[in-house]
């Protein structure tokens, strides 16, 4: 089990188009899930929701809210198992999908936080957690899910404004104990030397393209899933996914002649019948 929590200080820099597009590369032979954690309100719901239902997509149950209520009683691996949805799209990403009312995200995510979340995530066996804090303030409940062995992602914009915001956040979480390390979106106006030099050296562990276009097709306006894994976002996600993962036991195997063909149309690290997918939902 791996656990990655991804938040940021003010600005709505990316986050959540951030864990979709990592969920949507996953490495295949590891099963991603989406933990909605953001105190604010989630994003799976409004953008890959089913809208008025004829279509595949993210419902509005179950939620954390359900969660929350079944949790008064105990809350369990399979209590969470049993409070998932399956995001739309070819890869079967899971996900505990957050309201996407503040006030409801917020007093579910305080109760479970209450129940020991954090602890019955990190119990969960055979998959790898990606938890949406949303923005990280001192009165967060979010920060409850975050364990001593936890990757904290700061994702930040390479912009003076984010980059102060970002420096001041990463430094009161230093004084908790919390290890953070920073995820530029875009390398524009400045670099992302240029950043960790200013954040004090914090390690930088990628850059994501400034990609609207990519950002919006995660978002559920993508007619497939092939434009989903073709875009300029979600094949660096890829690469940054495999970062994050450790190596597959390899397994010796005689090479076929598909491999080079989807190495030219979709990047080195995605391969699409090779990872999961999501976001193609209308
Ligand atoms: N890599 C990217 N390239 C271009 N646009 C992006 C990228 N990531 C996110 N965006 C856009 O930025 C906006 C905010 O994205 P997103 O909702 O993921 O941010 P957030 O940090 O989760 O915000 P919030 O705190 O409101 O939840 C959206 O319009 C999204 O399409
Ligand atoms: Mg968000």
């Amino acid at each position: 089990m791996t656990l990655i929590a991804f938040g940021a200080a003010k600005g709505a820099p990316g986050v959540s188009t951030t864990v979709l597009a990592l969920a949507a590369c996953w490495p295949a032979h590891r099963q991603p899930l989406i933990v909605e954690a953001d105190p604010s309100g989630g994003d799976l719901l409004s953008r890959l929701g089913t809208g008025n239902g004829d279509r595949p997509g993210v419902d509005a149950a179950p939620s954390t809210v359900q969660l929350a209520a079944a949790a008064r009683d105990a809350l369990s691996a399979q209590t969470i198992g049993e409070h998932l949805q399956t995001l739309p799209g070819a890869g079967e990403i899971r996900a505990l999908v957050a309201p996407t009312s503040p006030f409801a995200a917020h007093t579910a995510l305080t109760t479970l936080v209450g129940a020991g979340l954090g602890d019955r995530l990190a119990e969960l066996d055979g998959v790898d957690l990606l938890v949406d804090l949303g923005r990280i303030d001192p009165t967060s409940p979010a920060l409850g899910l975050l364990q001593p062995q936890s990757r904290l992602v700061l994702v930040a914009r390479p912009d003076l404004e984010s980059v102060l915001h970002t420096r001041e956040l990463e430094r009161s979480l230093n004084a908790l104990r919390v290890r953070t390390s920073l995820l530029l979106i875009g390398d524009r106006p400045y670099s992302p030397a240029d950043i960790a030099t200013a954040l004090g050296g914090v390690p930088v562990v990628g850059v994501l393209p400034d990609d609207p276009v990519g950002a919006r097709a995660l978002a559920g306006d993508a007619r497939s899933p092939k434009v989903v894994g073709r875009c300029r976002l979600v094949r660096a996600a890829g690469h940054l996914a495999t970062a994050f993962t450790p190596e597959p036991e390899v397994t010796p195997v005689e090479s076929t002649d598909a491999a080079g063909s989807d190495e030219a149309a979709y990047g080195p690290a995605l391969h699409p019948a090779e990872h999961h997918s999501v976001g193609a939902a209308r």
